[in-house]
């Protein structure tokens, strides 16, 4: 799939702005704080609803404005559409023309593969890392699994209240039980999706990861997780709940998941080197690209925020040479010289873009 058009207003930098997009190769250049970032993070609005880098909307609306409007024109095989965000006071979402009442309703129309130069905490950093990566995957292409993802975390948020309210004005205990089943419920449903997508990449990843290092290191993916049967679930739920009234959280559930990546047979979070994380990034990156490609039938738009600045220029070309089919929308700080025919070049200066650049 590509997107052909951006049209921008009062987002970010960004005061009024058309961008037209080339089918493949797409690159932004520009010095740093110039706005590059900031397209990409539109593009990623449009497909999943939400920024990639901030949780509240609002600052991504251009500081002195009530509005920010976001307008993207995509091209799949079977269809063409259109999406439209208006964020203000409430978030409003377009699909061709018409708004759509749940924003899982969004999910799965644009498909994005994102790469950033932060996507080495998905490795390194803590576990709300991994789970977001598994998150962003699977809801793109199972909207339902967001549904159910956000009904988890109300009924979390519920319970951790009345945990809270046992602790404090003494409710009734037996009460929780109500919110268990609901938790499990929710619970068994995330977990079978996130075992059958990490079934996926254990699929995938052991050939791409041979590749790119010339069979050097073997990679093993393993999903943690103590909810994948519901009645230990809720047994589990059950002898934990003196201690989650104590703390006033509800300290087990899909919320904890995680997920280990070793290298040849060695846990890459304690022993790993910087670049031995890096490519094991890639690798997992390059088996969502070929899972949503496989699930959809097309390939997803790569988006790869200064992540080019990271690759000599042999392996730049390595990399593009290998996605082919794929629209590419690069961000970096250099007017980088790609041997590809098919390439769009804009340089981005203030909050403006200008084509092909000076
Ligand atoms: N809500 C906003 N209103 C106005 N300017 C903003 C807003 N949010 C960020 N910016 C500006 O956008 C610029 C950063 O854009 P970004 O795309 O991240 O830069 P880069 O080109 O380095 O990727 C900064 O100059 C910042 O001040
Ligand atoms: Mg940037």
């Amino acid at each position: 799939m590509w997107i052909s058009k951006i049209k921008i207003n009062n987002f970010r930098n960004y005061e009024l702005q058309e961008i037209n997009l080339e089918k493949n190769i797409n690159v932004f250049y520009g010095e740093n704080a110039q706005g590059k970032t900031n397209i990409i993070e539109s593009i990623f609005l449009c497909s999943m609803g939400r920024s990639f880098r901030t949780n509240k909307d609002k600052e991504m609306i251009k500081l002195n404005s009530e509005n920010a409007i976001i307008e993207i024109e995509y091209q799949k095989t079977d269809r063409d559409g259109k999406i439209k965000i208006e964020l203000g006071n409430r978030k409003n979402v377009y699909i061709n023309g018409i708004k759509i009442k749940k924003l899982s309703e969004l999910l799965g129309n644009i498909n994005v593969v994102i790469f950033t130069p932060d996507d080495i905490n998905i490795l390194k950093g803590g576990p709300q890392n991994r789970r977001k990566f598994l998150d962003i995957m699977i809801s793109q292409l199972k909207p339902n699994y967001m549904h159910n993802l956000n009904l988890y975390l109300k009924t979390l948020e519920q319970r951790n209240n009345y945990l809270r309210q046992i602790r404090e004005e003494n409710k009734d205990e037996n009460l929780l039980e109500i919110w268990d089943e609901k938790l499990a419920e929710y619970a068994i449903t995330i977990c079978k999706y996130r075992n059958e997508y990490i079934k996926k990449i254990k699929e995938k990843i052991k050939k791409i990861h041979n590749e790119i290092t010339d069979n050097k290191e073997e990679i093993e993916i393993e999903y943690i997780t103590e909810c994948d049967n519901k009645d230990n679930f809720l047994n589990l739920l059950k002898s934990r709940r003196k201690l989650d009234i104590i703390k006033g959280f509800t300290t087990k559930g899909v919320h904890r998941d995680d997920f280990v990546i070793y290298i040849n047979k060695k846990r890459l979070d304690i022993y790993g080197s910087q670049g031995q994380h890096r490519t094991a990034i890639l690798s997992l990156k390059l088996s969502e690209l070929n899972i949503i490609e496989e699930e959809i039938g097309e390939y997803p738009i790569l988006l790869l925020d200064d992540f080019m600045s990271e690759l000599d220029q042999k392996r730049r070309n390595h990399f593009l040479e290998k996605i082919d089919n794929t629209q590419v929308i690069i961000t970096c700080t250099d007017k980088i010289d790609i041997e590809n025919k098919n390439i769009l070049i804009y340089n981005v200066k203030d909050g403006n873009v200008f084509k092909g650049g000076n």
